[in-house]
């Protein structure tokens, strides 16, 4: 890790586990975080905001598991969330002891709105907390950073007031949030100029940008961010976050790579320099992209800059005609760069278990022998129906396997009839968590209706199907199909994904597993939409935790 406090690079600190598994419905499992943190680990990234332990026994595990194997000492920085409290700060400071390098990030608001009706302090409590919490972190780690959340609507003379008490108890990074995506970029850019000129001890800070996508500019502010002094960048992977999301990691990966020489001069390198801004791998974009959409259930909208399915496809004809004769006419990034055309046709019938370890080794996936077992029975039931096995194939057949909603409801066996003089009918049989078996069947509007009513009919908890989708994983009439669901139940969301040659088959696997996990926290009874809502509506209960009160 570059440890200079003015780098002449751009430092990514990725908080999809964090920030952008508030998203509503986007829940994680602790394994489901632990692939996406390898993933982002081989992505490069500097810092993994792993999550918010405090807030919650599987999210303490999940930042403690992440700690220990991907904190490794050439790995990321491994951070944990507290809010400016002792409780919240020692439950992040144990999560993260594990890694090589870790950070604890303590954040409180300082906007008067915020100071009123949510915190109910004045300014002069708010700058001691700040102060007294930061000291707190720095007593079990070095690296401790600080937010002060709701920066942009907060009065920028107390903000330089309390980031330069931050700094002084020891914050090596001071990281501005936008919170409500309110900014625009020139604000955005003067108020990171205002702080590097007004805040006396800032030379001994990184400053680090966060932003909410609200008014769709948190890329855009981010880079006149860049332009003004930030040298870390916060966000998550396609985009994901609170409300309408964060700024998108791809897109300021790319803006950054496509047009390196236009930023080198802010970063005080001569214009035609060719050393990367980041230490991004960006070949593997769009497979994190992938995984991360997969795992949460959040598809990335085909039009998506960077990851989406057109961002690199040319459908007029004088646009295509001009790709032919030369990329350059209408291309600014080669897909390559991105890692889009890396499907090669790798596997097929004949192949046998070792070709396909090692081909997934090399994909970056380390399956315990278990996974590796039921991902090739998988493997091989695909290769009977199709010829030619892609990578993408295998990623979804791994994602597939490995993704890991709890297995409460078992699916065995899917059976529909239906056609233009035939009313659809499902018959299912599942196994229930006593390990019964239990067939049902319903009629529907259509088979997928019938097998959801047919599932309902054992399942016999409340839910409500809000999104239904599928997508093809390649091209071709034999391709696999992934089908993403995302159910309701009262004010949670959950996501269910699946992926196979038969869409009836993948879209009542998928109805199961979002099913499970709807199940799962009915047992746990984890309130987990107020745990998360709690980082911005809950009063910090920061009085009884600290005796600091001025
Ligand atoms: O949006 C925000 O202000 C946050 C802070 C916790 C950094 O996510
Ligand atoms: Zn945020």
């Amino acid at each position: 890790m570059d440890t200079q406090l003015q780098p002449d690079r751009i430092i990514i600190f990725d908080t999809t586990l964090r920030d952008g598994e508030q998203s509503p419905g986007a829940t994680l499992n602790v394994d489901e975080k632990l692939a996406i943190a390898r993933q982002l680990a081989r992505l490069g990234v500097d810092v993994i905001e792993a999550g918010f332990p405090y807030s919650s026994p599987g999210d303490f595990e999940a930042v403690q598991k992440i700690a220990q194997t991907v904190g490794i000492p050439d790995g990321p920085i491994i951070c944990g969330l507290a809010r400016a409290n002792r409780p919240d700060i020692k439950a992040a400071a144990e999560a993260v002891k594990p890694a090589a390098h870790h950070r604890i990030h303590t954040f409180i608001a300082t906007s008067d709105i915020h100071l009123e009706y949510k915190l109910r302090k004045t300014r002069a409590e708010v700058k001691a907390i700040a102060a007294d919490m930061v000291a707190y972190a720095k007593s079990f780690v070095d690296d401790v950073e600080f937010s002060p959340e709701d920066a942009v609507r907060s009065d920028p003379d107390f903000l330089y007031e309390v980031l330069e008490q931050a700094i002084s108890a020891g914050a090596t990074t001071i990281n501005i949030p936008d919170t409500v995506g309110y900014t625009t970029p020139t604000e955005f850019g003067a108020l990171i100029r205002g702080i590097k000129e007004n805040v006396p001890n800032i030379d001994q800070a990184i400053i680090s940008v966060h932003g909410h996508n609200d008014l769709g500019l948190a890329v855009a502010n981010f880079l006149e961010a860049v332009k003004n002094g930030a040298r870390q960048l916060e966000c998550t992977i396609n985009g994901i976050g609170e409300r309408a999301g964060n700024a998108a990691l791809e897109e300021l990966v790319m803006a950054l790579h496509v047009r390196r020489q236009y930023f080198n001069p802010f970063l005080g390198r001569p214009v035609e320099s060719e050393k990367p801004l980041t230490k991004i791998d960006t070949r593997q974009l769009y497979k994190t992209s992938r995984l991360v959409s997969t795992l949460t259930g959040m598809l990335v909208q085909p039009n998506k800059a960077i990851v989406g399915a057109n961002a690199f496809a040319h459908e007029s004809g004088i646009h295509q005609d001009g790709v032919l004769k030369n990329k350059l006419t209408y291309e600014i990034m080669d897909a390559q760069s991105i890692g889009l055309t890396d499907n090669q046709i790798v596997l097929g019938k004949l192949s046998g278990r070792n070709a396909f370890r090692t081909r997934l080794k090399e994909l970056g996936f380390d399956l315990t022998d278990q996974d590796l077992n039921k991902a090739f029975v998988r493997f091989k039931e695909l290769a009977d129906k199709k010829k030619e096995i892609t990578d993408w194939d295998l990623e979804a057949i791994v994602h597939d396997e490995t993704q890991q909603a709890p297995d409460l409801f078992r699916l065995e066996r899917v059976q529909v009839s239906c056609g233009d003089h035939a009313c659809p009918t499902a018959t299912v049989t599942l196994r229930t968590p006593d390990g019964q078996e239990r067939t049902d069947a319903a009629i529907g509007t259509g088979p997928v209706d019938a097998i959801y009513k047919a599932i309902n009919r054992v399942v016999t908890v409340p839910n409500e199907l809000i999104e239904f989708s599928v997508q093809s994983v390649t091209a071709g009439i034999d391709a696999i199909g992934e089908v993403t669901i995302r159910l309701r139940n009262g004010d949670r969301i959950f996501s269910g994904h699946s992926a196979n040659t038969d869409i009836v088959v993948a879209s009542a696997q998928a109805y199961v597993n979002a099913l499970n996990r709807l199940f799962s926290a009915l047992q746990q009874q984890e309130p987990i939409s107020a745990q998360k809502s709690e980082i911005s509506v809950e009063p910090v209960k920061v009085s009884e935790a600290t005796p600091v009160q001025s």
